[in-house]
């Protein structure tokens, strides 16, 4: 999803600090990048270019040094292909005000046609386009500020953006409106992103932008109005988290550093909550739930999330016995959906600014419904609007495709499940205690498991393959296709083992590759089965099984797991399926952290 940088100091330098800055928010996904930079009068210069940073920084020799303000962007095409022209920053008619933006404006199309009307000229397909063509319909390069609002008037949708003008080189505007904005406060210079990643060598002081705040940043000061005109204070914290978290640490890819940090954040995400054989239920907001009288849960969520919600579904209704739906976020929230008194809505989102998750929240809070969400960065839209929040404690993640955020979403929804079962009179001590033993077993299973970089290998060379699994293993398979899919572009789905026999069956034929994930030990004769159904005509198969169970595995390539209890088994089952797609990926030659037309955290619906 879009980056967005700015830098406004009394005296130095921006450029540096915006490209380092760009590259720090790469984990977003982009497709294009730009920067341009105000002095002294004249125009705006800019730069930009389609591809990666090192395009760009190929083109940086056209703008001049020694100006301190400047703004940056990285695009993640929504209006427009990935182009040079369609890149950010913006400019007016007469390269004045350079503007960029995150987000969507609803209602380019009317705004664009009125600004042509009127003499604009207009270069790119973006709906971004029509910001700085407005700031100066409304006299921006005498008020910047003020043509900032009457713009806000005007524009609508979910965005954030940021404006400059070659007029007034002391300052940036900057608008929230849905997509984060932070700003850094530093000595002499401040500095404003999408996310305090961007300006953390810099400086740990910081504060959020909310919704509908302008705020005017100079080098000394930032004034910070609602977009009715009125002043507001947003408190300055600091950031307490360490950059260094979020560096490789010696791994290629950030993907596979953080398939392999899963037992440490593991760690973290039971610190406090797990004591001896009971579950802190004031961590995990319990009291505040059953003040609710909550009697179904009802969990919203995106991609991996989704993934994490099925298998807290399965949990939650076999050891809770709360009924549990799940739901895409993007189609919740179109639903009309029922929610009876009695509904929780559980949110669950990595970056806690997915935008269709905000929006059910945003919905369910509307109907009435209390809103719980299971979040891991701290701080997010997510976490600030719901009802009650639970951090998973995984740090920064920087691939693209999740991981140790999906297995900690599972250790919450674990949690939460054996918490609501013991309140209901159904405690399982066993399970409690055995939560502990999880990070070890995960460093076991870690070990163990040098030959999938050769099962990869195999795999590498195919199109397709079909996940296959039951219960909880289904909900496990559906993930494990996503990440083929999300890194490795193979064609990949996920079908409940038993269900093959009704249409997919079809399609297996000699050397069809298919993954089975057997892990629910009450099940595993029937999953069995259904291998030796599409062994029976020809498929390849990689099977995923608990070491314990006594079957012979008629398998072509077998991974055999140490595994506790199968209702604890999901997070130690997940690692053989990311760790599978990420070598299939690295075999193909792909870009494994940073995956086409893929971003990291989805700010458009
Ligand atoms: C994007 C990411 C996925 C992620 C999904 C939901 O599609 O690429 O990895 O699972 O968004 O994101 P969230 O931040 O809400 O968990």
């Amino acid at each position: 999803m879009c980056g967005i940088v700015g830098f406004v100091g009394r005296q130095g330098d921006a450029l540096p600090f915006l490209f380092d800055g760009l590259k720090r928010l790469e984990y977003r996904g982009y497709d294009s990048a730009g920067i341009a930079l105000a002095g002294q009068g004249g125009t705006v210069s800019v730069a930009k270019a389609q591809g990666k940073l090192a395009v760009l920084e190929g083109r940086l020799g056209t703008l001049p040094r020694a100006v301190p303000l400047g703004i940056g962007h990285t695009r993640w095409a929504t209006h427009g292909r990935p182009t040079d022209v369609n890149a950010h920053p913006h400019t007016d008619c007469h390269g004045q005000i350079a503007t960029v933006h995150n987000g969507i404006i609803e209602n380019f199309q009317e705004l664009r046609a009125e600004l042509v009307a009127q003499g604009h000229r207009f270069v790119s397909e973006t709906d971004s386009e029509v910001i700085p063509h407005l700031l100066e319909a409304y006299g921006g390069d005498r008020d910047l500020l003020g043509a900032v609002r009457e713009a806000e008037r005007r524009l609508r949708g979910a965005y954030a953006f940021l404006a400059i003008a070659a007029s007034q080189p002391d300052r940036i505007v900057a608008v929230r409106r849905s997509s984060p904005l932070v700003i850094g406060l530093g000595d002499g210079v401040n500095y404003v992103a999408s996310d305090v990643g961007a300006f953390l060598p810099q400086t740990r002081r910081a504060l959020v932008l909310e919704n509908g705040d302008v705020a005017l940043v100079t080098p000394e000061t930032v004034e910070i109005q609602t977009s009715e005109g009125t002043a507001v204070h947003r408190a300055p914290f600091t950031v307490d988290w360490d950059m260094r978290q979020a560096e490789r640490g010696g791994y290629p890819h950030f993907m596979l550093k953080e398939i392999m940090e899963q037992p440490q954040v593991w760690s973290d995400c039971l610190l406090g909550r797990v004591r001896g054989d009971h579950i802190e239920a004031g961590e995990l907001g319990l009291p505040w739930v059953q003040r609710k009288d909550v009697r179904r849960l009802q969990i919203v969520a995106a991609g991996t999330a989704y993934h994490a919600g099925l298998i807290g579904k399965a949990l939650i209704e076999r050891l809770a016995r709360i009924p549990v739906d799940v739901a895409v976020a993007s189609e919740f929230r179109y639903q009309h959906p029922v929610l009876e008194p009695g509904t929780l809505v559980v949110a669950i989102s990595q970056s806690g600014e997915t935008a269709d998750t905000l929006a059910s929240v945003s919905l369910a809070r509307h109907l009435g419904a209390p809103t719980y969400a299971i979040v891991n960065a701290v701080g997010s839209t997510l976490a600030r609007e719901s009802d009650y929040v639970v951090y998973t404690h995984a740090g920064p993640e920087i691939a693209v495709a999740s991981t140790k955020a999906y297995t900690t979403q599972i250790l919450v929804l674990t949690m939460l499940a054996l918490e609501l079962a013991a309140e209901r009179g159904r405690p399982r001590a066993d399970l409690v205690r055995a939560l502990w033993s999880l990070p070890a077993l995960g460093e076991q299973v870690i070990a163990s498991l040098a030959s999938i970089v050769e099962m990869a290998r195999r795999l590498a060379g195919e199109r397709d393959v079909f996940y296959i699994g039951r219960g909880l293993d289904y909900a496990l398979a559906m993930e494990g296709q996503l990440k083929i899919k999300e890194i490795a572009y193979i064609h990949a789905e996920a079908y409940p083992a038993g269900e093959l026999k009704h249409g997919t069956l079809a399609l297996i034929e000699e050397g069809t590759p298919v993954v089975a994930v057997v892990t629910d030990r009450a099940m595993a004769e029937k999953t069995l089965s259904n291998i030796l159904e599409v062994k029976a005509r020809g498929a390849e198969v990689w099977a995923v099984v608990d070491g314990a169970l006594p079957h012979d595995w008629p398998v072509d390539h077998l991974i055999r797991l140490d595994l506790p209890d199968p209702l604890l088994s999901p997070v130690l089952t997940a690692i053989p399926l990311q760790l599978l797609a990420y070598w299939t990926a690295v075999h193909r030659g792909q870009d494994v952290d940073q995956p086409r037309n893929l971003a990291k955290s989805v700010t458009v619906e």
